[in-house]
C-alpha cells in the first residue's frame, strides 16, 4: 500500500467509527486515536519523511486535507450529539416534578419599619417628605433655635466636612436628626400659602436616614429618625398628645400607654420627652423596664423662634412636633430583642433572616 492510499484508509476508517459514536467520550476516544500524539493520522504525516522529496508535496497537502476533514466530523457530531442529549431531557421531563423554589429574600427590618410607621401616619394626614442627608448647619442648628456655638449643639455630636462654609447657611453637615426638616418645610408650606392664599397648614413627616459620631451596642454611626410637625390655626398639646396616643397604640398594641415628662430642647417650647409603658410588664415595673416605662424620644410645641425662622408669624399659627428614632421604637415592640443594634447594618444573613 502506497502512501496515498494508507491515509485514504486511514481517513474511511476514521470517519466511519465518528458516525458510528454514540456518545462524546467516545468520541473523545477516537479524536485521539487518529488525531493524538501517536494517533494514526500523526504518525502518517511523520511518515512523510520518508517519501522522496518530490512526492512530499502532494502527499503533504492530501495529509492535511485529510486532518481538517476529521477535525470537522468530530465537531459536527459532538453537536448532534449533544442536541440529542438536550432533547431526550426534554422528553424526560416531568411536569408534576415539584419545582426547585428560588431563594426569597426580604426587605430590610428597618425598611419593614420605617412602612408601617409611614402607614400609620398616612392614616390620620401626617405625609411622608424627604430632606437632605446633607444638610446646612443653618437648617439643623441655627433656625432651631441654636445660637451660633451655642453648647446645646454638642449634645449632636455632628459630623462636620470640609466643604466651603455659607456666609448664611455655615457648614456642611451629614444630618444629625430629622428635625433639620422642620424649617424647610415651613419654607415650602408659606409659599404654598402664599400662592393659594389658604391659611398654612403643615402635616410633615419626615423619615431619614441621621448620622452621629456614636457607635456602641445601643449606638450605630447612621441611624433613622422620624419627624413629625404639625402647624396651622389653634394647635395645642392636646393635639400632640392625640397624635402620640394613636401612634402608640397602632403601633406598639392596645394595651401600651404613653406619657409626656417635662423636658428641654433648643427648638420646641414647652418641651418634652415621651414614654411608653414596658412592652414585657406594661408598666408595673420589671428586670427590663426598672420603673415601667421605656423612653422613647423628644416632642414638644414649636418655638416661636423656630415659626419666625421658617417665615410662619406665631402670634397667628403653633405646632407640635416629635422625633423618634425607628431602630430604638422597633426594640421597644414586644418580642424583637437585638443584643447589638449594630447587628443591623452588619448585613450578616444569619442575623438578618430572622425577621
Ligand atoms: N431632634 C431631637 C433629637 O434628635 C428629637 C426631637 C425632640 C425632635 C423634640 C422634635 C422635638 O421634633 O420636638 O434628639
Amino acid at each position: 500500500m502506497n502512501m496515498e492510499e494508507t491515509l485514504i484508509k486511514i481517513k474511511n476508517e476514521a470517519l466511519s467509527l465518528i458516525l458510528e459514536a454514540s456518545d462524546i467520550p467516545q468520541l473523545e476516544e477516537i479524536k485521539l486515536q487518529f488525531l493524538g500524539r501517536n494517533g494514526k493520522l500523526t504518525i502518517a504525516f511523520k511518515d512523510l519523511t520518508k517519501l522522496p522529496i518530490e512526492k512530499r508535496p502532494e502527499i503533504g497537502k492530501l495529509a492535511n486535507e485529510i486532518k481538517i476533514v476529521l477535525e470537522e466530523a468530530i465537531d459536527d457530531r459532538k453537536k448532534l450529539l449533544k442536541e440529542s442529549a438536550s432533547q431526550k431531557e426534554r422528553e424526560n421531563l416531568d411536569v408534576t416534578n415539584p419545582g426547585i423554589k428560588p431563594p426569597l429574600g426580604h426587605l430590610h427590618l428597618i425598611t419593614q419599619a420605617i412602612s408601617e410607621i409611614t402607614n400609620i401616619f398616612e392614616k390620620i394626614g401626617i405625609t411622608r417628605v424627604r430632606y437632605p442627608e446633607i444638610e446646612w448647619d443653618y437648617y439643623a442648628f441655627t433656625a432651631l433655635n441654636f445660637p451660633e456655638n451655642h453648647p446645646a449643639r454638642d449634645d449632636w455630636e455632628t459630623f462636620f466636612t470640609t466643604e466651603e462654609t455659607n456666609n448664611k447657611l455655615g457648614q456642611i453637615i451629614l444630618t444629625p436628626h430629622t428635625s433639620s426638616g422642620q424649617v424647610r418645610e415651613m419654607e415650602k408650606a408659606v409659599k404654598q400659602s402664599q400662592k393659594t392664599g389658604d391659611p398654612i397648614s403643615i402635616r410633615m413627616l419626615n423619615i431619614a436616614k441621621c448620622y452621629r459620631r456614636q457607635s456602641d451596642v445601643s449606638h450605630t454611626q447612621m441611624f433613622h429618625q422620624f419627624e413629625g410637625l404639625v402647624v396651622g390655626e389653634n394647635i395645642s398639646i392636646v393635639h400632640l398628645k392625640g397624635v402620640l396616643d394613636y401612634f402608640v397604640k397602632s403601633y406598639f398594641g392596645e394595651k401600651r400607654e404613653s406619657r409626656i415628662r417635662p423636658y428641654h430642647f433648643q427648638f420646641t417650647e414647652p418641651s418634652f420627652e415621651v414614654d411608653v409603658t414596658c412592652g414585657v410588664c406594661l408598666g408595673k415595673g420589671c428586670k427590663l423596664c426598672k420603673a415601667g416605662w421605656l423612653e422613647m424620644g423628644g416632642a414638644g410645641m414649636v418655638h416661636p423662634n423656630v415659626l419666625k425662622y421658617g417665615g410662619i408669624d406665631p402670634k397667628k399659627y403653633t405646632g407640635f412636633a416629635f422625633g423618634w428614632g425607628v431602630e430604638r421604637v422597633l426594640m421597644m415592640k414586644e418580642g424583637i430583642e437585638i443584643d447589638d443594634l449594630r447587628l443591623l447594618y452588619s448585613n450578616k444573613l444569619e442575623f438578618l433572616d430572622q425577621f
